[in-house]
């Protein structure tokens, strides 16, 4: 192709300047920052508004784009969505909606699949597009539909789709195979409509479940045991809107602590929840960080170079997947080795080659990656293909010794509120383009 003239890159294109964060070296921070509302809460919470008519408002919710995505799923059902104050959201039907989730929107967001639950639920029948893989790798939601075949519902599939029905959910006990999130949030908004009693066994047991559990008993359901292993439910069919304040996102509050970690200095965490954060909170001990309770929420500080640790993910209370690209982050510039077993999502570690590109040493055998502490990573264009991998580059880049330039930006917009904003608030120099 020698000689051909390059046209000049048009915004917006992949090659442009938009779509990047920019961070610049700028010492340890220092500050109060303010965490937003659980964007793994909020979603389901949204979904769970197709169980009763009426007018539901949920405050402390975040303006992220996997927001406007459910958003857009709820509209695309026949519900009234809108922002009627800053983190307040307000949404409205009257009991006639579609109970169907469309390809587009479920290919935007796979967490769009915990509508099945509820839309079968209230509405005998729902046709959910199935989700595709994405970089966790295979995601099945083979749980999810066993859950609520046993609580009655049969399932065809044809043409990407899946297709629910049911006469009349009937309660019974679910025991997952696995304390898979968001099969035991598709059975619980299932058995809260469903005849008697359903009793789920080997429950997640995330404080996301926790907030679904009491938006749900507020809607006048009857949940029982949320935060532990087995949850009973009692049906009713009397379910009503409310209004509800979305927890604390713990896995944002995890990234400025991780940012804090990498970087230095002292912060305040305004609004976090350090009981939903217990084992979290004991690791970036081991590693050297000091963090306690205090009146606003969670104050860290990391007094220098921070110690290696192993790291394990597991369901809650153990250690959150999500937490691992930024505890991988941290590790690049400890002091001695780490090894990070993933036991949750295999296929986790696509951001590692770009953590080599800015001077990590890391070696990943199957789900483990052997990382190995360097004093300093180098500033290095790089692509983010995930949302928490993506944060955990912008944290990494904070101590490399020159600019790093973190592509794809779009994907950390989809789970935080102002990230670049947030983090120059505590004295990083990062900006948004
Ligand atoms: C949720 C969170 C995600 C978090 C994860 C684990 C949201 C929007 N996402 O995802 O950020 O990383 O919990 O804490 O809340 N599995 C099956 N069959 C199923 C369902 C799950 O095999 O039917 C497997 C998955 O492939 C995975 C494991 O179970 O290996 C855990 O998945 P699950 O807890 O369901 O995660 P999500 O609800 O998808």
């Amino acid at each position: 192709m020698g000689g051909a003239i390059r046209a000049p890159t048009p915004p917006g294109s992949i090659l442009g300047a938009v779509d990047r964060i920019v961070v610049r070296p700028a010492g340890p921070l220092e500050g109060t920052v303010a965490i937003g509302g659980a964007k793994n809460s909020v979603l389901k919470l949204l979904a769970a508004t197709c169980l009763a008519p009426g007018r539901y408002v949920l405050r402390n919710v975040p303006r992220i784009t996997d927001v406007d995505c459910m958003a857009d799923l709820l509209r695309s059902m026949g519900m009234v969505v809108e922002w009627s104050a800053p983190g307040e959201l307000t949404v409205s039907h009257d009991g006639e909606l579609v109970p169907e989730a469309p390809y587009e929107l479920v290919e935007r967001m796979r967490a769009s699949i915990v509508v099945l639950g509820p839309l079968l639920a209230r509405y005998g029948e729902a046709r959910v597009a199935m989700p595709g893989g994405d970089d966790f790798g295979h995601r099945p939601i083979d749980m999810h539909v066993k859950a609520l075949e046993e609580l009655g519902a049969s399932f065809t599939s044809a043409h990407g789709y899946v297709e629910a029905r049911v006469a009349n959910l009937k309660g019974t006990r679910l025991l997952l195979e696995f304390p898979s999130v968001g099969a035991t949030e598709n059975a619980l908004m299932a058995a809260v409509l469903a005849e008697g009693e359903t009793v789920i066994d080997n429950a997640a047991r995330e404080p996301e479940i926790q907030d679904l559990a009491a938006f749900l008993n507020r809607m006048g359901a009857s949940v029982v045991g949320a935060g532990s292993s087995t949850i009973t439910v009692t049906g009713t069919d009397e379910l009503g809107a409310v209004e509800h304040e979305v927890i604390p996102d713990r896995v944002e509050a995890a990234t400025f602590l991780a940012a804090v970690g990498v970087a230095g200095g002292e912060i305040t965490l305004q609004g976090a929840r350090p009981d939903h954060m217990d084992m979290l909170v004991q690791k970036l001990g081991q590693m050297g960080m000091r963090i306690s309770p205090d009146s606003e929420g969670l104050w860290a500080m990391a007094p220098g170079r921070l110690r290696s640790t192993d790291v394990s993910t597991l369901p809650y209370p153990g250690l959150a997947t999500d937490y691992k690209p930024l505890l991988v982050s941290m590790l690049t510039t400890s002091n001695g080795v780490g090894i990070v077993t993933e036991n949750l999502f295999h296929g986790r570690f696509r951001y590692i080659a770009e953590l080599e590109r800015m001077g990590a040493d890391i070696r990943v055998e199957g789900h483990h990656a052997v990382v190995r502490g360097v004093e300093h990573l180098s500033g290095a264009p790089v692509r983010c293909h995930d949302i928490r991998a993506g944060a955990a580059l912008v944290v990494a880049a904070l101590k490399a010794d020159s600019e790093t330039s973190i592509a794809d930006a779009h994907h950390i917009d989809r789970g935080y509120e102002r990230f670049a904003e947030k983090l120059r608030g505590l004295g990083a120099d990062v900006t948004r383009s």
